[in-house]
């Protein structure tokens, strides 16, 4: 009888969640190094895949050594030296009053509300100067912010590849801005022309026949909502107050 009472049955109860909370939490704790070092080889990978650089089989680490990490001071377009770009955290900064500008709704096409006055680029280069130009990108689709790259060549003026590694659209919706075909599809095309931001995502297909052919990106079927939402922070990043003035700095170095 006593085996069976309240006191008992509770006691055990108790030990046990004592027992699963230990085990959760030390599993966490343990674990954690493990994950940051995985979440830093995930954003390497999608760093080289967005700019067409990623070779399979190869080891990321190494493969990451043809990048540098460079900051770029927003307002003048210039790169910086004033925060670490090895411990800088852009995403962190964009929400941090004191490291970021709030953005009135007008001037915020790609719904992301702040912007840090600093960002990280991943530059690729060469014996000729930058051979490749990665820029963060991040605005909001259908259900959630889209955060990725967009990688330029060394004109700075054809895109060399795009990607998103994170989001919560829809799969198979939304989900497509994932679909290689898609990503494929904006290799090559022009994003600035005289110094202009040209690319657009449109609505439907692309008439390879008509002029801006070269500067238009198929709008995905059965979400436009998304696209529009990609077509916006493309437009954003590389407009006057994202990316331009870093591009028209760098175009005038090359002249
Ligand atoms: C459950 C559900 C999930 C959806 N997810 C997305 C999405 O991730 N992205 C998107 O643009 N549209 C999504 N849509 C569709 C939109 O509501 C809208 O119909 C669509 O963007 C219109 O695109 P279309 O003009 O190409 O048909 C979803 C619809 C439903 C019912």
């Amino acid at each position: 009888m006593a085996s069976e009472s309240i006191g008992k049955t509770l006691g055990v109860a108790l030990a046990l969640c004592i027992v699963c909370a230990v085990v959760v939490s030390a599993a966490a704790v343990i674990l954690r190094p493990a994950q940051e070092v995985n979440k830093a080889l995930d954003l390497k990978t999608n760093i080289l895949a967005a700019a067409g650089l990623l070779k399979v089989g190869v080891d990321v680490e190494k493969q990451f050594e043809q990048i540098t990490i460079r900051v770029v001071d927003m307002e003048s377009g210039r790169f910086s030296d004033a925060v670490n770009p090895l411990t800088y955290d852009q995403r962190k900064a964009s929400k941090d009053p004191a490291m970021s500008v709030e953005l009135a709704a007008d001037a915020d096409p790609a719904k992301i509300r702040r912007r840090a006055y600093y960002a990280t680029v991943y530059v690729v280069e060469g014996p000729a100067g930058i051979e490749k130009m990665i820029l963060p990108i991040k605005g909001y689709g259908l259900w959630s912010t889209l955060y990725g790259f967009l990688a330029l060549e060394s004109d700075f003026e054809t895109v060399a590849g795009i990607g998103f590694y994170e989001h919560a659209e829809t799969p198979g919706l939304g989900g497509e801005i994932d679909n290689p075909g898609w990503r494929a599809s904006w290799v090559g095309k022009t994003a600035y022309a005289a110094g202009e931001r040209v690319i657009t995502v449109i609505k439907g297909k692309v008439d390879r026949q008509r002029d801006g052919a070269d500067y238009q990106i198929d709008g995905l079927a059965g979400a436009t909502l998304t696209t529009r939402g990609v077509d916006n922070l493309v437009k954003y990043w590389l407009g006057n107050d994202g990316f331009a003035p870093l591009i028209q700095h760098l175009k005038s170095q090359e002249a």
